[in-house]
């Protein structure tokens, strides 16, 4: 008789953890993802944990050899597929259209990761006009005509949709040789903010990710090692963010549903700290 009850008891336990595990690595079945950056660092990893709820993921970037193989080691288990499309997001300098995308009918995204970006390290009385452009329109530019791109589609669709936009720390504590990054990052803080109040009522919620210093290609090659000890000493933390942290905060963006034009810091603590 108790070996019966166990049983049923294991059963049912094992019945809710199969349907907890199958609805948790399941939630964005049947959802299409675009991320920009894709192919490397926060974009990638940001893909990974996508894919591993179950969506498909189209990654662009300037190098299409590294977006296919970041889209091939994506989780396909639930029988979603994955692309790769080669866009360098600062030439466009226009709203994206189906042969931009790869053939991608813009209106079949579901969220948008706008994570493509380059980083400045130059003090801005040493730039030319050409690095100042290369960075506002990789930066800034790239994630307005994205956000531009998928505007009127998603709010169309009359289904839930969103976008989010990866800025920085520096917005808010800018430090030399950022000048015209900081000022991008700012704009896109600004972007987001306004979007999520023209497109809220219509189904599409954008949010954005404020990270701190974040193990990945951009800081190796932009910060130097020295530099990044001395940066360490202002993190509570003690270290570097990961990309799957961030990862974890554009899953959390994507799931809450009340989040909107929410600028979600993820520091270690640096910004509130003296
Ligand atoms: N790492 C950090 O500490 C940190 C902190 C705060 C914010 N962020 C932001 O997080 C985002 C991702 O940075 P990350 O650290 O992951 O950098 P990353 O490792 O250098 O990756 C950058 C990604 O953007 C793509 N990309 C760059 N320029 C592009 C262009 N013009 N068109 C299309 N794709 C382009 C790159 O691929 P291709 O080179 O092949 O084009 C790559 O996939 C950026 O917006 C960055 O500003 C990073």
């Amino acid at each position: 008789m108790l070996l019966q009850i166990q049983s049923r008891a294991t059963k049912k336990l094992a019945i809710r953890l199969f349907s907890h595990r199958l609805l948790s690595t399941s939630f964005l079945a049947g959802k299409r993802c675009l991320i920009t950056g894709g192919s490397r660092g926060i974009g990638q990893a940001i893909a990974f944990k996508l894919a591993a709820e179950g969506a498909s993921c189209i990654l662009l970037s300037r190098t299409l050899s590294m977006a296919l193989s970041a889209a091939s080691l994506l989780d396909t288990s639930l029988g979603q597929e994955h692309e790769a499309v080669q866009l360098d997001v600062a030439s466009t300098r226009r709203v994206w259209d189906a042969n931009d995308l790869g053939g991608t009918d813009p209106a079949s995204i579901d969220i948008v990761v706008n994570a493509a970006g380059m980083a400045q390290s130059k003090l801005l009385c040493f730039m030319s006009p050409e690095e100042i452009e290369d960075i506002v329109f990789t930066n800034l530019m790239g994630t307005i005509y994205s956000c531009r791109t998928f505007a009127r589609p998603m709010m169309r669709s009359k289904k839930e949709k969103c976008i989010i936009n990866i800025s920085s720390v520096l917005s808010l504590r800018a430090g030399r040789g950022s000048a015209v990054y900081a000022a991008c990052k700012g704009g896109i803080e600004g972007l987001t903010k306004a979007l999520a109040t023209e497109m809220g009522s219509k189904h599409v919620r954008v949010n954005a990710i404020r990270p701190g210093l974040i193990d990945t290609d951009m800081l190796s090659s932009s910060v130097s090692s020295e530099a990044q000890m001395e940066f360490l000493k202002r993190i509570p933390a003690n270290r570097t963010g990961s990309a799957e942290e961030v990862a974890d905060a554009a899953l959390f963006l994507i799931k809450n549903r009340y989040c909107n034009g929410t600028i979600l810091t993820l520091d270690g603590g640096f910004s509130v700290s003296l």
